[in-house]
């Protein structure tokens, strides 16, 4: 960014805040300012994003002139809420005006993967998830592209699938679950241009954002992209397409190895790990009020170190959660107010950079390129190191984060504390039945819907009682990785459990959730900012995965689920009696 644009907009707004950190973007509309604090503050609306999704009538100088116009001929600067309304139906559009309708060509019926699902309701099902795309599908208009000042919107040249309801746009890691079951359903030109966008927009801005709106523009989400090329190449084979996106993926990497890594001495050796951080001050734009009250009360300093381990928060994907609260002992009891994001280091981050270089250096491999393979290699195995001597807990016999506050494990259980087995970072097959061991001593095996986010209901919701798809999906690919007979029948149950609660909830609504609560066969989840979104992309992806892998064995009805759940003699008895 400009610096000197930067400290001058600063200092127009000093009464309002601090500037020790710069804003979410540098949009006077949508990301700073006091239209969007008056707005913002009236709540005009259910949701503050609605408002920093609206399209502009007139260029922004034309907007904010005829603002400070009417702002300086009203008492004490502030406009009513109705005068508010009445200068948004003048210079605002409704949000959504940035897409125009599109079905993906490449969509077609019947693609190959359903005559893997032997159960006939599932597979007509999994057929109706084959046609959400459709619905989930959106192009950006060209004007987006010929006139950006005028909208929240980032251009991004290919066609997008979108997770749906108030995520209107492209978000980074809900698509690699997206990507994967558009692979499934044979959609690969869609897949493609999706890893485009991505390769886009790191070429402009250095990393991918959180998704493709300005107010996102400083902060990232889980490093999923080199895992969505992954996964194309092994639909495609296509090494053209590798060698152009690898020094882009390389990118990315070294922004992660950059701006989110911390070296930590233990134990006598320096590690290099890494963490979410956004130093970026001011509330979110599309959450404006929520952390404005928040941060009520507090000083100056402590507000703006609150907003930036909030927007750390939603970089890390779990937006919010106990676990990411520092209290004062240094453990992960406490509420939002404690959230301190930066100052954890999350297993399940470093499981997927684990994972990248791993990657990465296959891809080196396949292209035939020694020198660059070696480099991922040795980053792999300090990357393995390091896991094992700062997350890895001998005694518990799982990873835990850890602690940047006090230098200690957080040792509640998430299912992220197994992310080592779905990356395959460990060194000891050992290793991955201890992990078994502790998951299935740690009691969140015990819930019918799916395994918890915690086992902490702190009415955020990243905790008890939602369950959420990508962690489902990485906890099963993660057990089943663990190849004992054990392992793979764990895995297979919580497969079944989780097919059964989106179905079930599918029989009830006719629609998928973005999440759903681990009791109650079929509700969705809650709490939160928001109130629960239907679409779904990552839910839908997740399932058409699990409905391929366990095609053969997974069943609708919940008779013969029981019996698969081995009650053995009495369900057999029970079927007969029946
Ligand atoms: C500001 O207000 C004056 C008087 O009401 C009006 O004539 C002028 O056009 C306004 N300017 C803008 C930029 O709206
Ligand atoms: C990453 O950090 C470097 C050095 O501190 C900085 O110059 C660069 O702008 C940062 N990159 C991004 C994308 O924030
Ligand atoms: C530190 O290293 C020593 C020797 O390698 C080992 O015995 C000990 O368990 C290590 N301590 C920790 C806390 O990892
Ligand atoms: C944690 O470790 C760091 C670096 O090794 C050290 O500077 C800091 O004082 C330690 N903090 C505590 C609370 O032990």
């Amino acid at each position: 960014m400009d610096r000197v644009v930067f400290w001058a907009s600063c200092l127009a707004f000093l009464p309002v805040f601090r500037c020790t950190f710069p804003p979410p973007c540098d949009s006077e509309i949508y990301c700073t300012g006091e239209l969007l604090r008056q707005v913002q503050t009236a709540k005009l609306f259910d949701d503050d994003k609605y408002f920093v999704d609206m399209k502009l009538k007139a260029t922004p100088d034309e907007v904010l002139a005829a603002f400070q116009n009417l702002t300086s001929s009203s008492p004490d600067n502030n406009l009513k809420p109705s005068e508010l309304r009445e200068f948004l139906n003048t210079f605002f559009e409704e949000p959504g005006k940035e897409f125009e309708q599109w079905t993906p060509p490449d969509w077609h019926d019947k693609p190959l993967f359903l005559s893997k699902v032997s159960d006939a309701e599932l597979r007509s099902w999994a057929e109706k998830l084959h046609h959400l795309w459709k619905s989930l599908g959106r192009k950006i208009r060209a004007d987006v592209r010929d006139h950006p000042e005028l909208y929240s919107q980032i251009y991004t040249p290919h066609p997008v699938i979108v997770p749906g309801g108030r995520f209107r746009e492209l978000y980074y890691w809900d698509s690699y679950w997206v990507i994967n079951g558009l692979l499934l359903s044979e959609m690969r030109e869609t897949a493609r241009g999706m890893i485009q966008n991505f390769l886009y927009l790191i070429d402009r801005y250095g990393f991918i954002l959180n998704g493709g709106r300005v107010y996102y523009e400083r902060r990232s989400q889980p490093p999923f992209l080199t895992l969505m090329v992954e996964s194309y190449y092994k639909a495609t084979q296509d090494k053209d397409f590798l060698r152009a996106a690898l020094p882009v993926l390389e990118k990315e990497y070294h922004f992660w190895m950059q701006n989110r890594s911390v070296a930590r001495e233990v134990n006598g050796t320096v590690h290099v790990l890494n963490h979410y951080s956004v130093q970026v001050g001011q509330p979110r734009p599309e959450s404006y009020t929520d952390d404005l009250e928040l941060a009520e009360g507090l000083t100056e300093g402590a507000q703006e170190s609150l907003w930036a381990e909030l927007k750390a928060g939603a970089e890390s994907g779990w937006d919010f959660s106990s676990r990411w609260f520092v209290d004062s002992q240094g453990g992960n009891s406490g509420t939002l107010k404690d959230t301190r994001t930066s100052q954890i280091l999350p297993v399940d981050l470093n499981a997927l950079l684990c994972r990248n270089e791993k990657t990465l250096a296959s891809f080196y491999k396949i292209l035939g390129d020694t020198a660059g393979a070696e480099r991922y290699d040795r980053a792999l195995r300090e990357r393995l190191q390091a896991i094992e001597a700062v997350l890895w807990d001998p005694q518990r016999g799982v990873w835990f984060d850890y602690s940047l506050v006090n230098n200690r494990s957080h040792d509640a259980f998430y299912p992220s504390n197994l992310a080592p087995l779905w990356a395959q970072c460990y060194s000891q097959p050992a290793m991955g039945e201890r992990a078994l061991r502790y998951l299935q001593e740690s009691g969140a095996l015990k819930y019918p819907n799916g395994v918890p986010t915690s086992l902490t209901n702190s009415g955020q919701q990243w905790d008890l009682p939602n369950a959420w798809p990508p962690l489902q999906h990485m906890l099963i690919e993660g057990l089943w990785s663990v190849s004992t007979e054990e392992a793979e029948e764990v895995a297979f149950d919580l497969a079944q459990r989780w097919i059964r609660t989106n179905w079930l909830a599918y029989l009830k609504y006719e629609a998928m959730f973005e999440k759903y609560d681990v009791n109650g066969d079929g509700k969705p989840g809650g709490g939160g900012e928001y109130e629960v979104q239907l679409g779904f992309g990552w839910t839908n992806g997740v399932a058409l995965q699990l409905l391929e892998k366990f095609g053969d064995r997974l069943v609708s009805s919940s008779t013969s689920l029981t019996c698969s759940l081995g009650v053995g003699l009495i369900c057999i008895a029970l079927v007969w009696l029946l």
